[in-house]
């Protein structure tokens, strides 16, 4: 025999929601400060910090000033940063070489912040957009962009940054196989501790616009991304791009964006049980800046808000420019 539960007002919702206390009692999310990633950008110089005028609030740091801002998430709390250099025009090449010096800006800055602030995490970005002329993630032959050709310098990129003493590596570029020959790279070299967080799911979106002006690619970049980042029609195909990275050796994966990719966030943690990232992008964090400074909005409960979201769509943490403001408000 089933029972029709009483609707009203036996059953008032409204109950568990009368004062704070309550609230917090019944919460089914928390948000702390080691759910957070902090990406930065590294510029050469010594003491500057560069406004990034499509981010307000984001600044782009000389080596000096990035160590001094991984001290700062330290004491926050925060358990990793996440470098990302900005390269001028004369570094960006056709054979994009500067991806694997071991001098260039993100190993350097790597160097510095190990020895300086040993207890943060460090994770980079695998991609060649920083030091392409043409501002792709991989090399352009007769308009296309070549898979194993890139893979073989992602390979040597990827290396390079586990020389530095980068704990996570973080292919961006979408190539295919990049995931297993990175892994079987750092095996043989010995780097068999540092793991791969896979942008295994990373769709071809407007939502990076603010960050290719911040890294110094958007006057470089020739045509659109769309033949190797995903097409956000598409969720199957995420899944599958996800299956294939973990099981090519990828030890977290993350999907990009992130607030418009929430049902990716749940289907992937559901499917799959692995630790699982979002990235909040450039433009996620532009927009609610702008209409905050608007006063649309209030900033401060929409950066809480968007954060929670990741938590509750399943995320293990967010990658996000808000990350020392989050912190901040959570220190009290
Ligand atoms: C580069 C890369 C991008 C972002 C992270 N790594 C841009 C792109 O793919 O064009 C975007 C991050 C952001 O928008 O905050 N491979």
């Amino acid at each position: 025999m089933s029972v029709t539960p009483p609707i009203h007002p036996a059953n008032r919702l409204r109950r568990t929601r009368q004062s704070a206390a309550i609230r917090a009692m019944v919460s089914e999310n928390t948000f702390t400060a080691s759910d957070l990633i902090w990406p930065v950008f590294v510029r050469e110089g010594e003491n500057v910090e560069e406004p990034v005028p499509s981010m307000p609030g984001v600044v782009r740091r000389s080596v000096d000033r990035i160590v001094e801002a991984a001290r700062e998430a330290a004491d926050l709390g925060i358990p990793a940063i996440c470098l990302f250099p900005y390269t001028t025009a004369e570094k960006r090449t056709a054979d994009c070489a500067e991806a694997w010096n071991p001098e260039n800006l993100s190993n350097r800055a790597t160097r510095a912040i190990k020895a300086a602030v040993p207890e943060i995490a460090i994770m980079t970005d695998v991609a060649l957009d920083p030091y392409s002329d043409t501002g792709h993630d991989g090399f352009v032959r007769d308009g296309k962009i070549v898979n194993e050709e890139t893979v073989e310098a992602l390979v040597k990129q990827a290396l390079s940054q586990a020389e530095s003493g980068v704990d996570i590596i973080g292919p961006s570029d979408m190539m295919d196989g990049r995931i297993g020959s990175i892994r079987q790279a750092l095996e043989t070299a010995d780097h068999q501790d540092v793991m791969i967080l896979s942008y295994a799911a990373k769709y071809a979106s407007a939502f990076y616009g603010p960050f290719r002006d911040a890294v110094g690619a958007s006057g470089a970049l020739k045509g659109d991304k769309k033949t190797y980042q995903m097409d956000p029609a598409n969720s199957d195909e995420a899944m599958r791009c996800i299956a294939r990275d973990l099981a090519e050796g990828a030890d977290m994966v993350m999907v990009k964006p992130g607030m418009p990719y929430l049902d990716i966030c749940r289907r992937t943690k559901q499917e799959f049980g692995v630790p699982t990232f979002a990235y909040q992008v450039s433009g996620e964090y532009a927009m609610i800046q702008a209409a905050a400074s608007n006063g649309w909005i209030d900033g401060e409960r929409a950066m809480v808000e968007s954060l929670m979201a990741f938590k509750r769509a399943g995320c293990d943490g967010v990658l996000s420019y808000f990350a020392p403001a989050m912190a901040r408000l959570l220190a009290g």
